[in-house]
Parts: C-alpha cells; structure tokens; sequence
C-alpha cells in the first residue's frame, strides 16, 4: 500500500485546483482548471459563473490528481480545503467536496487559510522547513507584511489601506484597454519600456509607515492619459514601465524597511504580484546589496493553486488539530 498522503482543493475565486502530497509536504500531483478565459469577456470575475465551474471541475481533478500520485481515496490521510477569504459562493464547493470526502472515508477535514498557503509557499520545492522570516504577500485581493515566526504563528505588520497591489496592476492595466488580468500583460509591456517616462507618486504615507496605499497610483495615472497618444509607438510600454517601477519601489522598500525593523535576515515573497519580472529582479538586487536572505515563490506557486494549499495544510495536520465539519467558510478570514 502507497505511503498515506493529504488531498487539498482551492476554490476561492476562479481557479478550481486540487493537490496530492506526501506527509513531509513533497508534492506529488498538481494541477489548476483556470477560468480566466470565461471571466475575461465580462472584465472581472463573476462570482456565480466562478462557482458553476467549480462544480464542473472539482471532481475530475480530484480524480486525475490521485492517479497521478499513484493513488486511491483510502491513501489519503487528510482532506483540505481554502475556506477563506474568498467569494462564499466559490469557497462552498472545495470545502463541501473536501467535508464530503472526509466523511465517506473517515478521515480528517482541514480548513486552510488561502492567504497561509500563499505565506507558506516560499518554502516549498524544497526550501524548508519554515522559518522566522518577514513575508510579503502580494496578491489580486491582497497586500500584507506578515511576520513570520514559525508556521501557523503570525503577525501581521502591514496591509493596504485601499487597492491591493494586483488590484492597482488590473485596474491600470484595464484603464490602458489592456485584457484580464492586467497584471502579467502590463509587466510583458514594460519589459519594453523606460519607467521614467511619467513620475508617478511613491505612496510612502508617514516616514516608517508599513502600510500601504495604490489609490493614489490610480488616480495619478487616471489624470495623466487624456495628455498621452497610446497609439504612438513606446508610449503604452513606457506607461507601463513607470507604473510597475512605482509599485515595485514602494513593495520592496517596505519589506525590506520591515525586516530592518524587526531584526530578521529572511524575507519571502508571494501571490500572483510576485510573478512579476520587475519585482523579482528589484528584489533579487536589493536583497543582495542589503545582505538579507531572499525566498521568492516559484512562479508556477505564485498565482492561486492548490499545492500551496497542501503544504499549508501538511504542517497543521502533523502538529495535530484538525477541523470539525460543521466550520463554515468566511469570506473575510484572517490571518492571524
Ligand atoms: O494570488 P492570485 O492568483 O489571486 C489572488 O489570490 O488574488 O493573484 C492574482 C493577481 C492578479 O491581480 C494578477 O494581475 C496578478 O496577481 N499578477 C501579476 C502578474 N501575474 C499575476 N501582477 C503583475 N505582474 C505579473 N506578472
Ligand atoms: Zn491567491
């Protein structure tokens, strides 16, 4: 009989995804149905269209990702699912298939926090255990500075006061007439772009704040487009360009700001933002040049999945609790 492994479904917004690990948080099958391609034609995701193809995907992704574990339904240790934050009706489908699983197979149920799948993700692939770090998760809903100072102990430092940094990315980007999601279209653009092109503000707010604000970005670039002709060539990449530099500058000094302030050498970073090939590059520079250890999450972890998920639940079921089945989801679940 197989070693027992732990089965985890993500379904927080409009990615169905489902995950088979090992005990020690090796992955061992992986796979995303996304639906950006159904929600792209209405600009954004429709939460009722999210959740019928919820319904559409769970279970043949829960069966295609057992066989390619080698794996049965009795080899499962542990069902997992996100139960928020995220869009009820979205969250209803992985929790329910995962509760159903977990009682047709007498087995445990845990409930996962998305934002700790995301938090926890830098040390996968082999780059654990987790450790005291600073952490920065950037995300489509999300911006949080969490302290990290073992897993499933956290602190959070900072979070956005407004637009979370994918937000701004998206909403830019659609203001440019750039498709959903806007983030990784704008960061191919600038790739091509001088980012002194427009001076864009640096939300800093107060001298040490941790804190962050991209409403502002939004508004300053709002005002500049009736001045500026896209259709000349290089102007929509050099837009592009002084956008992600502005909120790349201001991601990266606050994270590393955090770790200065509270002593740590690590600093992680992920969530669908940290794809991006500026940040990355900005961080990897800094980080050297400022003699802090940097953990990125792997591209293919850092937009939703249900990998992380598994991890994130591996390390709770092995120091024991798990979740009843009557917990609910919760649309707005914190992270500490
Ligand atoms: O973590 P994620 O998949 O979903 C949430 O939990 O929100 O993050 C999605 C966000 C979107 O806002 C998307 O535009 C952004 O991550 N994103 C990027 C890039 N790739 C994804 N933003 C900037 N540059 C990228 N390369
Ligand atoms: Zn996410």
């Amino acid at each position: 009989m197989p070693a027992p492994v732990l089965l985890a479904l993500e379904s927080s917004c409009d990615e169905t995804a489902a995950a088979v690990c090992a005990l020690d948080g090796t992955l061992l099958a992986a796979r995303v149905a996304s639906q950006a391609d159904i929600h792209r034609q209405y600009g954004g995701v429709v939460p009722e269209v999210a959740s019928r193809n919820h319904v559409l995907h769970v279970r043949p992704l829960v069966e295609t990702v057992l066989a390619e574990a080698g794996c049965a339904l009795p080899d499962v240790a542990a069902f997992a699912a996100t139960a928020g934050p995220g869009l009820v009706s979205s969250l209803l489908i992985g929790t329910s298939m995962a509760k159903a699983l977990a009682v047709a197979e007498g087995k445990p149920y845990l409930a996962v926090n998305h934002m700790e799948g995301h938090l926890l993700s830098p040390f996968m692939n082999g780059h654990g255990p987790v450790r005291p770090c600073v952490s920065l998760i950037v995300s489509g809903g999300h911006t949080l500075l969490v302290r990290v100072r073992a897993a499933g102990e956290y602190e959070i430092l900072g979070t956005t006061r407004d637009d979370a940094a994918g937000e701004a990315f998206d909403k830019i980007a659609k203001m440019l007439g750039l498709p959903y999601p806007g983030g990784p279209e704008l960061d191919k653009l600038a790739r091509q772009g001088d980012a002194n092109f427009l001076d864009l503000p640096r939300s800093f707010m107060t001298r040490g704040s941790l804190e962050f604000s991209f409403s502002g970005l939004k508004t300053a670039v709002l005002y500049e487009l009736p001045k500026l002709d896209l259709k000349q060539p290089g102007v929509l990449e050099n837009i592009c360009a002084s956008v992600q530099t502005a909120i790349v500058e201001v991601l990266v000094e606050k994270l590393l700001r955090a770790a200065r302030r509270h002593g740590e050498h690590l600093v992680t970073v992920s969530g669908g933002v940290a794809c991006n090939s500026g940040l990355r590059s900005a961080l990897r520079d800094r980080c050297q040049r400022e003699g802090l250890d940097l953990l990125l999450a792997d591209p293919a972890l850092c937009t939703d999945n249900a990998a992380m998920i598994a991890f994130a639940a591996v390390q709770r079921f092995n120091a024991g609790p798990s979740n009843p089945l009557d917990a609910e989801v919760d649309p707005n679940l914190a992270l500490a």
